[in-house]
């Protein structure tokens, strides 16, 4: 096993070095570490706070400081976002396999906290050279995630949809990125947010013919490809994703965006 490798899969400590409250439940928190500094977008790692469980989180920020945005829906994540500057908290990673770059001109489709790995993402296509637009989709304005940061960087390819309407599009995110593929000269697409959403997106690129490339959420123990209980058809996300591209996803269309293992390892219907 490389140096590297086993460096990642060791236990850290790393201090919380600041908390930034994104939305009301949603959290940034900010930490350095010298292996999460040198991840790919779409990497992510296990994070253990004091007296919870270890839960996979995306890196939402890549580079001398990173970081991770929690989003409280159980104890876990609800432990993290109670946290403030000076916390430690336990890592191990960073893991599996992150977006790699594809065409000049791609739409990218954020839902939720799934924008949480498609910032450095974005952040990686413009030091590129690349063009992306962005479509960044909420419940309502107030959960639209780094909506400050994104506008800075990406000024008019920047589209918003809300599903109560609140700001930009009126409506799911899916149905706006249909609306832009029909208008727009897009040469790849990107999503990353709740499984309905990609599955919709999916369909779409597929459609007409354009790569594109998801990040799958399956329940993970290990992490490291063992345990097999983020399995999905002969692939386990940990692993082999968290993001999966067109071929792959054509392997596991009748668990993709319909089914996935519940913590006890029984196939379970997805719930959004
Ligand atoms: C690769 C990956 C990246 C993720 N990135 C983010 C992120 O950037 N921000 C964010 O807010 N959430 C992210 N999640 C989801 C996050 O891991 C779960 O919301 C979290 O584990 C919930 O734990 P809990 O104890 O707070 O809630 P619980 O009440 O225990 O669970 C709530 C939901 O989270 C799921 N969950 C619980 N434990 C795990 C686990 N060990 N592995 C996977 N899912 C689990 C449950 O299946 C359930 O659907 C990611 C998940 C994966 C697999
Ligand atoms: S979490 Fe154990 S194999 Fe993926």
């Amino acid at each position: 096993m490389s140096d590297w490798r086993m460096r990642a899969e060791a236990h850290r400590a790393v201090r919380i070095l600041r908390v930034v409250e994104e939305a009301e439940g949603f959290s940034t928190l900010y930490f350095r570490d010298a292996l999460c500094r040198k991840a790919q977008p779409g990497q992510f790692i296990m994070v253990w706070p004091p007296g919870a469980e270890e839960i996979p989180m995306s890196l939402s920020t890549i580079g001398g400081e990173s970081s991770i945005t929690v989003k409280a829906v159980g104890p876990t994540s609800r432990r993290l976002t109670s946290l403030s500057e000076g916390d430690l908290i336990m890592i191990r990673g960073p893991f599996g396999r992150g977006f790699t770059l594809m065409g000049e001109k791609p739409l990218l489709v954020a839902g939720g906290t799934g924008v949480a790995p498609i910032k450095p993402l974005v952040e990686e296509m413009l030091s590129r050279g690349l063009e992306p637009t962005l479509i960044l989709g909420a419940r309502t304005k107030d959960r639209l995630l780094f909506l400050n940061r994104l506008r800075r960087l990406l000024g008019s390819k920047l589209h918003i949809a809300t599903d109560d309407g609140s700001l930009g599009f009126s409506g799911p995110a899916s149905e706006y990125a249909e609306r832009l593929l029909d208008e727009g000269c897009f040469d790849a697409v990107y999503a990353c947010g709740p499984e309905a959403m990609m599955a919709a997106i999916y369909r779409a690129a597929e459609r007409r013919g354009l790569p594109i490339q998801v990040s799958l959420e399956r329940y993970m123990k290990c992490a490291i490809g063992l345990c097999s209980s983020c399995a999905i058809g002969p692939y386990r996300v940990c692993r082999d994703g968290p993001v999966f591209n067109g071929e792959m996803l054509r392997r596991v269309l009748d668990e993709f965006g319909r089914r996935r293992l519940d913590p006890s390892g029984r196939p379970t219907p997805l719930e959004e």
